[in-house]
Parts: structure tokens; sequence; C-alpha cells
């Protein structure tokens, strides 16, 4: 495990303006890096729709992200209001998203949908009042 890195972000909650920094900043690394253009875009996505619902759904949160020769691996964790059912929050077009979130361009209710599409692997976990950790992995 000497090849891994490790890289660290805070997600600081309902700042639209810098939504998205996360994401396009691991992108760009991971392209110096020499990843393959699926693996990027792949984490890409799934990294951008995680931390936009950190925003929009919880109080912000880490998103921890570790590099491997093999494998990208993405954990979200937040200190929001938790998800009460993961299975119907999975499902295409299902959205809480208020209308001033809405207005802006989010609530499609394809966040989710697309992290599970995109990630080779993802993990789910979550406790109601406390928040919630999700842990993505595409393979490269
Ligand atoms: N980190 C989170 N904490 C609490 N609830 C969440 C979290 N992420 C998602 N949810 C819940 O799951 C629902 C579905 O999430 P999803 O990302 O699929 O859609 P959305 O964020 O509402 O809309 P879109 O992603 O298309 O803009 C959300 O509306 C919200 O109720
Ligand atoms: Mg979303």
């Amino acid at each position: 495990m000497t090849d891994m890195m490790t890289f660290h972000y805070n997600i600081s909650p309902d700042d639209f303006t810098r939504a998205g920094e996360a994401s396009s900043d691991v992108k760009s690394k991971l392209k110096k890096m020499g990843v393959t253009p699926e693996a990027v875009r792949k984490v890409a996505i799934a990294m951008y729709e995680g931390e936009i619902n950190m925003v929009i759904h919880a109080k912000g949160g880490e998103i921890t992200v570790n590099i491997t020769p093999d494998l990208i691996e993405m954990i979200l964790a937040d200190v929001g209001p938790g998800i009460p059912d993961i299975g119907l929050a999975m499902q295409a077009g299902y959205s809480t998203a208020p209308d001033a979130v809405r207005s802006l361009g989010f609530g499609a209710g394809m966040g989710l949908p697309n992290m599970k599409k995109y990630s080779d692997d993802m993990e789910i976990d979550t406790v109601i009042g406390k928040g919630t950790t999700i842990r993505m992995v595409v393979n490269i």
C-alpha cells in the first residue's frame, strides 16, 4: 500500500458557489496521474453527485479520496439528517429537494442512481439524526 495517495476535502454546507470544487480537483489530479479517461469520468460524476448531496441535503462534511494503482476509493461522510429509506432514495426521480434548490437546477432525483451506476461498488451507511457515510469505489 505504499503506492496509495490520500486527499481530504472539507465540504461546507449550503455553499453552492463552491459546490463541485472537490470533485473537479480530484478529476484534474487523476488526469495528471494518467488514469484512464473512463475511470476519471466515472469518479468525476459519482463524486460530484455525492458532493452536491452533502451540500443540499446534509450539513456538509468531509470527503476522503484514496488512490491506488488499481482503484479510486471515495468516502463521503456528512453530519446531516441521515436517509430514512435508502431504497426509496435510490429510486430514479425521488427527491426531497426544496423549491429553492430545484430552481438552481438540482432535485431531479438522479444523483444517487448515477452514483450507483458510475461506481463499481457503493455502500451507504446512514444513521437518522447523525449523518451518512457513502463509500464508492471505481476500478482503474
Ligand atoms: N447525504 C444525504 N443526506 C441526507 N439525505 C440525502 C443525502 N443524499 C441524498 N439524500 C436523500 O435522497 C434523495 C435522493 O437523492 P438524489 O441525489 O438521487 O436526488 P436529489 O439530490 O434530490 O436530486 P439530484 O441529485 O438529481 O439533483 C434526496 O432528495 C434526499 O432526500
Ligand atoms: Mg442529488
